[in-house]
């Protein structure tokens, strides 16, 4: 039988990480935090998909797609999580456990970031913990699957 998948979904600019504002999102690049995910998702017996776009419609195609194929999804919306309410309905309607991730924690910056919209649709938020988030969002997203399946 076909290992279950992981999606992880990252949104616009986080292409640019390790040298996109170093001070706030580290000095590792996004191919160094989705290798770090899909080994820990492989070593629990689970695939690890990656979508990077910076565009909205692309992001939620991807959600679409997931629809009865995915186990979990695990995303990093990037400025999309604070205004894009058609990504929020992308997930609501999806129909397996969401985990949010950012790297910085975006209540503690500027008030147009302390909205998430993504939030609310989310079984969990891990903010703020840099690269380590990844691993923690992907422990949560396959515990979650986990449960649902027993
Ligand atoms: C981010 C936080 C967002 O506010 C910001 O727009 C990003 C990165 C993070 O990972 O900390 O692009 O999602």
């Amino acid at each position: 039988m076909a290992r279950p998948v992981i999606l992880l979904l990252s949104g616009p600019n986080l292409n640019l990480l390790g040298d996109r504002q170093p001070e706030i999102y580290g000095t590792e690049t996004l191919l160094d935090h989705v290798e770090a995910a899909r080994d820990r998702a492989q070593q629990k017996g689970f695939d690890l998909e990656h979508v990077q776009t910076n565009h909205e419609g692309d992001l939620i195609d991807a959600i679409h797609a997931a629809r009865k194929r995915v186990a979990s999804i695990v995303i990093n919306a990037g400025a999309l999580t604070h205004y894009s309410w058609s990504l929020h309905d992308a997930l609501a309607a999806y129909d397996g456990p969401v985990v949010e991730i950012h790297l910085s924690d975006p209540k503690t910056r500027e008030p147009w970031r302390h909205l998430s919209v993504v939030e609310p649709v989310a079984i969990s938020s891990v903010v703020g913990k840099g690269g380590a988030g990844y691993l923690e969002a992907i422990d949560i997203a396959i515990n979650a699957h986990n449960q649902s399946d027993a």
